[in-house]
């Protein structure tokens, strides 16, 4: 799978770009500030329908435009595919093969995996951030986690406004049933696939810092989780839990409250890795999350590198080209200087200046 031509309009400092990509590498360069990020960020948002970097849809426009759009074609399994997004008064529309597609019937085209600067803060960063990254890596190989994500948001905003409108036990007991069923399925898949990913996490891991570090994955929930009845001891949690929970005002235990935990031996990463060493376990996770997907969908998803080399040392880069060098996928990576990056395959280089991106021939 890879995208074989791209065209952007009013996205970011984008005005209008068109290039038909390289199937293997893509190299970005150009100085701070000229549209690097906002390229990928283009691509992420055509592939994954979410802004990468922006809180707020409406700032991808162009400032002084009303519109933006992104139009990708896309390789896949002998066929070629069209995709595109744009927002258009304030409202984002996607079509496929030139089609409005609601956002279910779009995807399953066009999976990315990113890896930006600042992923590189995620062994030490919240509990938030990493349950982020967790819920859009399982995405992107199975788009309908986004549906049970939302659906548990919503019955979880559903109990905390009981809770602070004091609603009677009935009502809360028949509301935890439900918002149980919606974690149970939650936490069964993201169990499932830290586990996937754990064993390949430490493998990589070994092989980037060595297998003396002991750095390990795994997922830490909030609940006390029962195998056998999931459903029933996760509603049985919150029902004794109640009170208290009324007294705060909200639901303090179930998925949103669990972690993705990084350990060296017994120890929490968090507190206690070196920079180096969290970086290695950052760059190990990435590539277990590449691994897993691969082995899911049967092909290399197409990979965004985010001025990497500026946020991991020249070994953690090193290894990461060693990585590079055995993936079969469509790269594209951004840097400001191209002496960072040693790729050895097939390669186009493009310059990004002033919002315009163009070949170098
Ligand atoms: N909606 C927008 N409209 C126009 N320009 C924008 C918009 N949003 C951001 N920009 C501009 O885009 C530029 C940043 O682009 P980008 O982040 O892609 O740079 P970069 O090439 O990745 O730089 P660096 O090397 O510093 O990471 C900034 O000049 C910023 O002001
Ligand atoms: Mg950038």
């Amino acid at each position: 799978m890879h995208l074989t031509h791209l065209r952007v309009h009013d996205f970011r400092n984008l005005a209008t770009v068109e290039l038909t990509p390289n199937p293997r590498f893509n190299v970005l360069v150009g100085a701070n500030g000229q549209g690097k990020t906002n390229a990928l960020a283009s691509i992420y948002w055509l592939a994954t329908l979410r802004t990468l970097r922006a809180r707020r849809l409406r700032e991808v426009v162009r400032w002084g435009e009303k519109a933006s759009r992104v139009d990708g074609r896309v390789h896949r399994d002998g066929l070629e595919h069209r995709l595109g997004v744009a927002l258009l008064d304030g409202q984002r529309v996607s079509f496929r093969e030139e089609k409005r597609a609601r956002t279910s019937d779009y995807f399953g085209v066009l999976e990315v995996v990113v890896f930006t600067p600042d992923d590189v803060g995620l062994v030490r960063g919240t509990p938030e951030a990493r349950r982020h990254y967790l819920d859009r890596a399982i995405f992107t190989g199975r788009p309908a986690h986004l549906a049970d994500v939302l659906a548990y948001r919503r019955a979880l905003d559903g109990r905390n406004r009981l809770l602070r409108e004091q609603a009677p036990d009935s009502l809360l007991e028949a509301f935890e049933l439900a918002l149980a069923g919606a974690a149970a399925r939650l936490v069964a898949v993201r169990h499932d696939y830290v586990e996937r990913l754990a064993e390949r996490f430490e493998r990589a891991c070994a092989a980037i810092a060595g297998p003396e570090l002991g750095a390990r994955l795994g997922y830490r929930p909030s609940l006390p989780l029962d195998g056998a009845a999931p459903v029933e001891s996760m509603a049985a949690a919150w029902a004794a839990d109640r009170g208290r929970d009324r007294e705060r005002g909200f639901t303090q235990r179930g998925p949103h409250a669990d972690d993705l935990t990084f350990k060296l031996g017994e120890r929490a990463a968090r507190f206690y890795a070196s920079q180096g060493q969290q970086r290695a376990m950052v760059l190990a996770l990435k590539i277990a999350e590449i691994e897993a997907l691969e082995a899911v969908a049967g092909h290399a998803p197409v990979l965004l590198l985010d001025d990497v080399s500026s946020e991991l040392d020249p070994e953690r880069t090193e290894r990461l080209f060693d990585f590079l060098e055995g993936f079969a996928g469509q790269v594209f990576i951004t840097t400001t200087d191209r002496a960072f990056l040693r790729i050895k395959g097939e390669q186009t280089v493009w310059r990004v200046h002033a919002g315009v991106v163009a070949r170098q021939e």
